[in-house]
Protein backbone atom coordinates (compact mmCIF):
# COMPACT_ATOMS: atom_id res chain seq x y z
CA UNK A 1 0.00 0.00 0.00
CA UNK A 2 1.28 3.14 -1.20
CA UNK A 3 0.82 5.60 2.11
CA UNK A 4 1.81 8.51 0.15
CA UNK A 5 -1.61 8.51 -1.37
CA UNK A 6 -2.54 9.75 1.71
CA UNK A 7 -3.06 13.20 3.41
CA UNK A 8 -3.53 13.17 7.24
CA UNK A 9 -5.20 11.48 9.59
CA UNK A 10 -9.28 13.07 8.75
CA UNK A 11 -10.73 10.81 12.06
CA UNK A 12 -8.49 8.43 13.73
CA UNK A 13 -9.33 5.10 14.79
CA UNK A 14 -9.92 6.48 18.56
CA UNK A 15 -12.18 9.01 17.24
CA UNK A 16 -14.09 6.55 15.31
CA UNK A 17 -14.05 4.12 17.94
CA UNK A 18 -15.77 6.69 20.25
CA UNK A 19 -18.03 7.76 17.89
CA UNK A 20 -19.50 4.68 17.24
CA UNK A 21 -19.34 3.48 20.77
CA UNK A 22 -21.87 6.64 21.24
CA UNK A 23 -24.34 5.74 18.62
CA UNK A 24 -24.61 1.83 19.70
CA UNK A 25 -25.37 3.09 22.85
CA UNK A 26 -27.56 5.92 21.58
CA UNK A 27 -29.38 2.78 19.55
CA UNK A 28 -29.50 0.41 22.39
CA UNK A 29 -31.57 3.13 24.19
CA UNK A 30 -34.11 3.78 21.31
CA UNK A 31 -35.00 0.28 21.11
CA UNK A 32 -35.16 -1.47 24.50
CA UNK A 33 -35.66 -5.47 24.10
CA UNK A 34 -37.94 -7.26 23.65
CA UNK A 35 -38.24 -6.78 20.60
CA UNK A 36 -36.93 -7.35 16.98
CA UNK A 37 -34.30 -4.78 15.67
CA UNK A 38 -32.84 -5.97 12.63
CA UNK A 39 -29.79 -3.95 11.32
CA UNK A 40 -29.12 -3.89 7.14
CA UNK A 41 -25.21 -3.78 5.85
CA UNK A 42 -24.84 -1.75 2.62
CA UNK A 43 -21.93 -3.82 1.47
CA UNK A 44 -19.66 -2.90 0.58
CA UNK A 45 -18.27 0.15 2.56
CA UNK A 46 -20.19 -0.26 5.80
CA UNK A 47 -19.07 -3.87 6.83
CA UNK A 48 -16.17 -2.04 9.16
CA UNK A 49 -19.17 0.54 10.79
CA UNK A 50 -21.48 -2.37 10.96
CA UNK A 51 -19.33 -4.78 13.01
CA UNK A 52 -18.63 -2.08 15.22
CA UNK A 53 -21.65 -0.48 15.60
CA UNK A 54 -22.84 -4.43 16.81
CA UNK A 55 -20.57 -4.57 19.41
CA UNK A 56 -21.96 -1.71 20.46
CA UNK A 57 -25.54 -2.39 20.45
CA UNK A 58 -25.81 -3.90 24.24
CA UNK A 59 -28.72 -6.02 22.87
CA UNK A 60 -30.22 -8.58 20.55
CA UNK A 61 -29.64 -7.72 16.93
CA UNK A 62 -29.87 -9.36 13.66
CA UNK A 63 -28.47 -8.16 10.61
CA UNK A 64 -28.61 -9.07 6.53
CA UNK A 65 -26.50 -7.39 4.03
CA UNK A 66 -27.32 -5.72 0.45
CA UNK A 67 -25.11 -4.29 -1.90
CA UNK A 68 -25.94 -1.61 -4.55
CA UNK A 69 -23.61 -0.15 -7.09
CA UNK A 70 -23.79 4.00 -7.43
CA UNK A 71 -19.97 4.45 -8.23
CA UNK A 72 -18.50 2.69 -11.06
CA UNK A 73 -14.51 3.20 -10.38
CA UNK A 74 -14.48 6.72 -9.62
CA UNK A 75 -15.46 9.89 -7.45
CA UNK A 76 -18.49 11.32 -8.90
CA UNK A 77 -21.80 9.79 -9.12
CA UNK A 78 -23.79 8.13 -12.14
CA UNK A 79 -26.79 8.98 -10.84
CA UNK A 80 -27.72 5.41 -11.14
CA UNK A 81 -28.08 3.14 -8.45
CA UNK A 82 -28.24 -0.88 -9.49
CA UNK A 83 -29.40 -3.51 -6.57
CA UNK A 84 -26.22 -5.91 -6.77
CA UNK A 85 -27.10 -8.67 -3.65
CA UNK A 86 -30.55 -8.71 -1.90
CA UNK A 87 -31.26 -9.16 1.59
CA UNK A 88 -32.04 -12.89 2.70
CA UNK A 89 -35.10 -12.39 5.03
CA UNK A 90 -38.14 -10.04 4.72
CA UNK A 91 -38.71 -7.02 6.97
CA UNK A 92 -42.34 -6.98 7.51
CA UNK A 93 -43.02 -5.94 10.92
CA UNK A 94 -39.54 -5.56 12.06
CA UNK A 95 -37.79 -2.87 13.27
CA UNK A 96 -34.85 -2.34 10.91
CA UNK A 97 -31.80 0.26 10.59
CA UNK A 98 -30.21 0.44 6.82
CA UNK A 99 -26.26 0.90 8.23
CA UNK A 100 -24.60 3.16 5.32
CA UNK A 101 -20.65 3.97 5.04
CA UNK A 102 -21.60 7.42 3.78
CA UNK A 103 -24.16 9.92 2.53
CA UNK A 104 -23.12 12.32 -0.52
CA UNK A 105 -25.43 13.03 -3.16
CA UNK A 106 -28.06 10.91 -1.41
CA UNK A 107 -29.14 8.78 -4.24
CA UNK A 108 -28.30 6.02 -3.11
CA UNK A 109 -29.60 6.30 0.40
CA UNK A 110 -32.85 7.50 -1.16
CA UNK A 111 -33.21 4.86 -3.69
CA UNK A 112 -32.70 2.21 -0.35
CA UNK A 113 -35.14 3.86 1.81
CA UNK A 114 -37.72 3.72 -0.61
CA UNK A 115 -37.17 -0.39 -1.92
CA UNK A 116 -37.13 -1.13 2.08
CA UNK A 117 -39.91 0.56 3.17
CA UNK A 118 -42.07 -0.84 0.21
CA UNK A 119 -41.27 -3.94 2.11
CA UNK A 120 -43.45 -2.76 5.30
CA UNK A 121 -41.08 -3.04 8.01
CA UNK A 122 -42.96 -1.86 11.25
CA UNK A 123 -40.18 1.25 11.50
CA UNK A 124 -37.24 2.13 8.96
CA UNK A 125 -34.40 4.63 10.42
CA UNK A 126 -31.11 4.67 8.85
CA UNK A 127 -27.54 5.33 10.66
CA UNK A 128 -24.76 6.92 8.46
CA UNK A 129 -20.81 7.24 9.09
CA UNK A 130 -20.11 10.07 7.49
CA UNK A 131 -22.06 12.33 5.88
CA UNK A 132 -21.37 14.90 3.41
CA UNK A 133 -24.08 17.68 3.43
CA UNK A 134 -22.45 19.91 0.91
CA UNK A 135 -23.02 17.36 -1.87
CA UNK A 136 -26.35 16.53 -1.72
CA UNK A 137 -28.84 16.38 -4.86
CA UNK A 138 -31.85 14.70 -2.96
CA UNK A 139 -32.70 14.97 0.33
CA UNK A 140 -32.99 12.24 2.59
CA UNK A 141 -33.18 11.55 6.37
CA UNK A 142 -30.74 10.09 8.36
CA UNK A 143 -31.64 9.28 11.88
CA UNK A 144 -27.84 8.46 13.45
CA UNK A 145 -24.52 10.65 11.64
CA UNK A 146 -20.86 9.71 12.61
CA UNK A 147 -19.62 12.91 11.58
CA UNK A 148 -20.57 15.63 9.13
CA UNK A 149 -17.08 16.58 6.85
CA UNK A 150 -16.05 18.53 4.00
CA UNK A 151 -16.28 17.57 0.37
CA UNK A 152 -13.69 15.55 0.10
CA UNK A 153 -13.25 12.07 -0.71
CA UNK A 154 -12.35 9.87 2.08
CA UNK A 155 -11.07 6.54 1.87
CA UNK A 156 -10.36 4.11 5.00
CA UNK A 157 -12.68 2.18 7.70
CA UNK A 158 -14.22 0.13 5.04
CA UNK A 159 -14.74 2.90 2.59
CA UNK A 160 -12.42 2.49 -0.75
CA UNK A 161 -10.75 4.52 -3.46
CA UNK A 162 -11.53 2.03 -6.68
CA UNK A 163 -11.71 -1.07 -4.14
CA UNK A 164 -8.45 0.06 -3.18
CA UNK A 165 -7.86 1.39 1.27
CA UNK A 166 -10.90 -0.50 2.76
CA UNK A 167 -8.50 -1.83 5.24
CA UNK A 168 -7.31 1.58 6.62
CA UNK A 169 -7.76 1.55 9.98
CA UNK A 170 -8.60 5.23 10.28
CA UNK A 171 -9.77 7.70 7.34
CA UNK A 172 -7.95 9.69 5.59
CA UNK A 173 -8.63 12.12 2.26
CA UNK A 174 -7.49 11.23 -0.76
CA UNK A 175 -4.75 13.68 -1.71
CA UNK A 176 -5.37 13.88 -5.56
CA UNK A 177 -8.98 13.77 -5.10
CA UNK A 178 -8.82 10.44 -6.98
CA UNK A 179 -8.64 12.23 -10.52
P1 LIG B 1 -24.40 8.92 -2.87
O1 LIG B 1 -25.38 8.07 -3.61
O2 LIG B 1 -23.82 10.00 -3.75
O3 LIG B 1 -24.92 9.47 -1.57
O4 LIG B 1 -23.15 8.04 -2.60
C1 LIG B 1 -23.11 7.12 -1.63
C2 LIG B 1 -22.07 6.08 -1.92
O5 LIG B 1 -20.96 6.61 -2.66
C3 LIG B 1 -21.51 5.61 -0.61
O6 LIG B 1 -22.19 4.48 -0.16
C4 LIG B 1 -20.07 5.34 -0.94
O7 LIG B 1 -19.94 4.00 -1.34
C5 LIG B 1 -19.74 6.23 -2.11
N1 LIG B 1 -18.99 7.43 -1.68
C6 LIG B 1 -19.44 8.70 -1.62
N2 LIG B 1 -18.49 9.53 -1.17
C7 LIG B 1 -17.41 8.76 -0.93
C8 LIG B 1 -16.09 9.04 -0.42
O8 LIG B 1 -15.70 10.18 -0.08
N3 LIG B 1 -15.26 7.97 -0.31
C9 LIG B 1 -15.63 6.71 -0.66
N4 LIG B 1 -16.84 6.40 -1.11
C10 LIG B 1 -17.74 7.42 -1.26
MG1 LIG C 1 -19.18 2.41 -1.82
Amino acid sequence: MDESTFETVLLSTEQIQQRVGEIGREIARAYPEPGDLHLICVLKGAFMFLGDLIRAIDRTVTIDFMAVSSYAKGTTSSGEVRLIKDLDTGLEGRNVIIVEDIVDTGLTLAYLQQVLRARSPRSLRTACLLNKPSRRLVEVTVDYIGFTIEDRFVVGYGLDYAEKYRNIPYISVLQNNGQ
